[in-house]
């Protein structure tokens, strides 16, 4: 009895039905680390089947394939002849960062939807390249920003959008590792011809992302950016040689609207934390205790300071728990816009914003001063 009166209490939303007798065929470009994630989450997907992996080592993507239970493959040299040859509806561009934008613009221009890894791509130019490949075309193009479906961060936004911080005027985000340089199977993050930036694109497109979708995506106007590589560079660290990126970074932005966004970033640092995410409003503040930035989560529940009554007080939500994992959910949902003809769940002109942000940081860095964010028209 007490089950079928608190039958109120589950969630009564249907699951999606997955048309499994509507296929999508899947090729996955570079057979790296991240692509074996890629692999197991379109694996829960009865309607999609993965039919060619390309990589630019030879043997590498054979290997990864067999590794993954992977059969039936057609194997490409390089994403060129992948997508001339194979017979695929979607790819996931799981390439080190620059190599994203010749990918994803050459699969968008020959029919393809493209999942792409994050972050976009290396710079603010190869961003406009993306946004305008696929302005012109009509696959899909999602950024694999999992995050986005993480319990916390919608609850973060749906805080910021209800009204109830008031005006929100300054937002500080970030954070990042003591140690925590990657190199997980080799030194593609670190390079500068292979990764192209550092902790500034591999984790800062995170917490930048986690705040700027919150409030909407505001356009970047002005960036005073800083970045620095004492840590890579040192002689102890084992790949100071090759270390050819930013391992620290930081930005004062001014956003449209009146907002100033101040953000720091690290792959390793002599520090704990560079401090929590916080949400400044004229009703009320969030407050999103400091995470690792790298996996969506945050690191403890989100408070609210703000005032009732004549009394300031703090609100404390509850961390929220995922029933589905979230890059499970990035997956799923790029296939049912490709099968819907959908929107893109991670748009390429929000994460534009984000890309103007990062290109903005590091020309800033590098000129020794405040520049403009200039976007071309898309
Ligand atoms: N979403 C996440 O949680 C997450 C986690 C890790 C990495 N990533 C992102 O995934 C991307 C790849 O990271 P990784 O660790 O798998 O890198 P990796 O170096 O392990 O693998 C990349 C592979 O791409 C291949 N490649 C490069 N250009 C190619 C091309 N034109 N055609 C075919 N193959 C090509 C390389 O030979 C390499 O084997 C990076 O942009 C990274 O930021 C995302």
């Amino acid at each position: 009895m007490a089950g079928i009166l608190d039958r109120f209490k589950e969630d009564q939303t249907a699951a999606k039905e997955v048309d499994a007798s509507r296929k999508v065929k899947v090729g996955i470009i570079g057979t790296g680390w991240i692509a074996e994630a890629h692999v197991n989450a379109y694996k829960k997907c009865p309607d999609v089947e993965i039919v060619a992996a390309a990589d630019l080592i030879p043997g590498k993507a054979e290997a990864f394939c067999k590794a993954n239970g992977l059969e039936n493959i057609e194997f490409y040299p390089s994403h060129k002849e992948l997508i001339d040859n194979a017979d695929v509806d979607a790819v996931s561009v799981c390439t080190y960062n620059a190599t994203h934008a010749e990918c994803t613009v050459y699969a968008l221009d020959h029919g393809k939807s493209v999942l792409l890894e994050k972050p976009m791509c290396v710079t603010l130019e190869e961003a406009v390249e993306i946004c305008r490949a696929e302005k012109r075309n009509n696959g899909v193009l999602s950024i694999g920003f999992q995050p986005r479906f993480d319990e916390n961060m919608k609850m973060l936004k749906k805080i910021c959008q209800s009204g109830e911080l008031g005006k929100i005027y300054y937002i500080q985000t970030g954070g990042g590792r003591r140690r925590g340089i990657p190199t997980p199977y080799g030194t593609s993050f670190i390079q500068k011809d292979t990764a192209g930036i550092g902790a500034l694109g591999d984790i800062g497109c995170y917490s930048l992302d986690m705040v700027l979708n919150s409030i909407g995506y505001p356009k970047p106007l002005t960036v005073t950016g800083y970045k620095s590589d004492y840590f890579g560079k040192d002689p102890s660290y084992e790949h100071h040689d090759v270390f050819g990126v930013d391992d620290f970074a930081a930005g004062f932005i001014r956003l449209e609207g009146d907002i100033i966004l101040d953000f720091r970033i690290a792959w390793a640092m002599n520090l704990d934390t560079p401090g929590d995410t916080i949400i400044m409003g004229t009703k009320g503040s969030v407050r999103v205790p400091s995470t690792e930035c790298w996996n969506g989560s945050i690191g403890g529940p989100l408070v609210i300071y703000h005032e009732i009554a004549g009394n300031q007080v703090e609100t404390i939500i509850e961390e929220k728990h995922n029933d589905e994992d979230c890059f499970d959910i990035k997956i799923r949902s790029f296939i049912d816009a490709v099968k819907d003809g959908g929107e893109a769940p991670v748009p390429c002109s929000q994460i534009l914003y984000n890309q103007a942000i990062i290109d903005g940081i590091s020309r800033s860095a590098e000129l020794g001063r405040e520049i403009a964010i200039e976007i071309p028209e898309i």
